[in-house]
């Protein structure tokens, strides 16, 4: 079997990201699988749909960060993934993954960091908006930028149909990132 990227996703919530990796990772050529779901929150949906795909999930009490480094490391994560993890992570925590740990934000960085990207978006009345994928560092999603998707900002746009069109960007553009890094990894892991 070829060698893949060994994943890690933290999830605090609905997971549609999370399925949509999980999709493709059941493509033999997508360079990544998923070997550990990490949730903050037991009553994650992101949960039941890992258990779906028979991947093995982890609930962490609130703010443990040393359960969540003892569940990656027990599962030789390469990388993590962050997917609507609704917590900063330490400095701590980033520097012991340093330029292994990325995140999906929605909207186009650094435009509107923080929570409710999107009703920032529409507040401001921007007429483009979108996603972007991005190495996560110790401050507020100003990380490096992997890869972004632009999104159009509709005359009569609420938050829900606004959010809905993001996520389709956000599904698209994450898979995406993952295939550039993986190959890069893999194929830098060859060269040795
Ligand atoms: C997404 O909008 C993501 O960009 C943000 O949180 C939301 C998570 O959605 N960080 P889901 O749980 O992947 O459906």
């Amino acid at each position: 079997m070829k060698k893949k990227l060994k994943l890690g996703v933290l999830v605090s919530g609905n997971g549609s990201n999370l399925e949509a990796i999980l999709k493709a990772c059941q493509k033999p050529s997508f360079p990544a699988r998923v070997v550990v779901v990490i949730s903050n929150n037991p009553e994650a949906f992101a949960l039941q749909r890992a258990r779906k795909y028979g991947i093995p999930t982890v609930v962490v009490a609130k703010n443990n960060e040393a359960e969540i480094l003892a569940a990656l490391k027990k599962s030789k994560v390469d990388l993590v993934c962050l997917a609507g993890f609704m917590k900063m992570l330490s400095a701590g925590f980033i520097k012991k993954y340093r330029h292994r740990i990325i995140n999906i934000h929605p909207s186009l960085l650094p435009s509107f960091p923080g929570l409710h990207a999107q009703r920032q978006a529409l507040e401001h009345g921007v007429k483009i908006t979108g996603a972007t994928v991005h190495f996560v560092d110790a401050g507020c999603d100003t990380g490096p930028i992997i890869l972004q998707g632009a999104v159009p900002v509709l005359e009569n746009d609420t938050l829900e149909k606004l959010k809905r069109r993001i996520l389709k960007v956000e599904h698209k553009i994450y898979i995406e990132g993952l295939k550039v890094i993986g190959r890069r990894v893999i194929k830098t892991g060859r060269k040795k």
